[in-house]
């Protein structure tokens, strides 16, 4: 594994000013904090956010000490080959609609790593991007809500980029991959990080501006079990049907046996072979 801070070329740390001075943002990208090490920038930044951060904070760590994934589980975040980001956001959504900002984070993510792939990725309900059917990136967004409004959701954002197999842990060598594997050249992490900064802030003015449905559109593009008959796993439970597509709310919806539609809101899909 390679540890310590690598001082040149691309494997160096980020280059903040570059990444803050090609930026024209909208909305987000403005103030980037940006640390060494960092429990989680998913904690951090839903500090920020409760001290008054305004929305469109972005904060990124080069290594995390309690990197956060989805269903309780260790998001492993080792120093300067990937990428640990989170952004802050005000949205002016019911708690209902939240999973779009999700959604639409899956599309910005999905569009920034298109160029260097082909076929282009696949998102895997809800918000995994997957290449050749190991993971490459997930998203943990996180809401805090009072009195039926949203105060803030935080969308953090983790995504292998100079990862060598050899650097992942035995439990997700198998699961896992990195833009570095799947091209097999170095990826310049800070030209990256822009390009994703970019296409987020475009993602939420089309969501803002153009609603859902167009972003759900291009969510549909890259969700590939489409049609495909899977199993929905979440603790202690499984659900069965034909994955058609999502909603408004972002549920993922299951056509079941007797052609009755299912909402499904958390889990796992895996695909049933047939
Ligand atoms: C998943 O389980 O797929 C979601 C992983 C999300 C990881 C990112 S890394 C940056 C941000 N900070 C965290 O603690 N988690 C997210």
């Amino acid at each position: 594994m390679v540890r310590g801070k690598p001082e040149t070329g691309v494997a160096g740390p980020l280059k903040l000013e570059a990444i803050r001075s090609a930026l024209a943002p909208k909305r987000l990208g403005g103030t980037i904090h940006y640390f060494e090490e960092v429990d989680s920038t998913n904690v951090f930044a839903a500090r920020r956010a409760r001290e008054g951060a305004p929305e469109g904070e972005v904060v990124i760590a080069e290594t995390q000490s309690g990197g956060k994934g989805r269903l309780g589980r260790h998001w492993f975040s080792p120093p300067y080959m990937n990428l640990y980001m989170s952004v802050i956001l005000r949205p002016a959504l019911p708690p209902a609609d939240t999973p779009q900002l999700t959604l639409a984070s899956a599309v910005a993510l999905a569009e920034t790593v298109e160029p260097f792939l082909r076929p282009p990725p696949e998102i895997k309900w809800p918000n995994d991007i997957l290449v050749a059917g190991k993971k490459l990136a997930g998203i943990l967004a996180e809401s805090s809500c009072e009195g039926g409004r949203v105060l803030f959701v935080i969308v953090g954002i983790g995504v292998n980029l100079n990862f060598p197999r050899e650097a992942m842990p035995e439990a997700i060598r198998e699961r896992a991959t990195s833009l570095m594997i799947v091209t097999g050249r170095p990826v310049d992490r800070s030209t990256f990080v822009r390009e994703l900064i970019h296409n987020l802030d475009r993602c939420y003015g089309d969501l803002h501006e153009n609603g859902f449905p167009c972003v759900a559109r291009r969510w549909e593009r890259y969700f590939r079990l489409k049609g495909k008959k899977v199993r929905v796993e979440s603790p202690g439970q499984a659900v069965y049907g034909k994955a058609v597509g999502i909603d408004g709310e972002g549920a993922l919806l299951l056509e079941e046996e007797g052609g009755e539609i299912h909402r499904v809101f958390a889990g796992d899909v895996v695909p049933i072979e047939t």
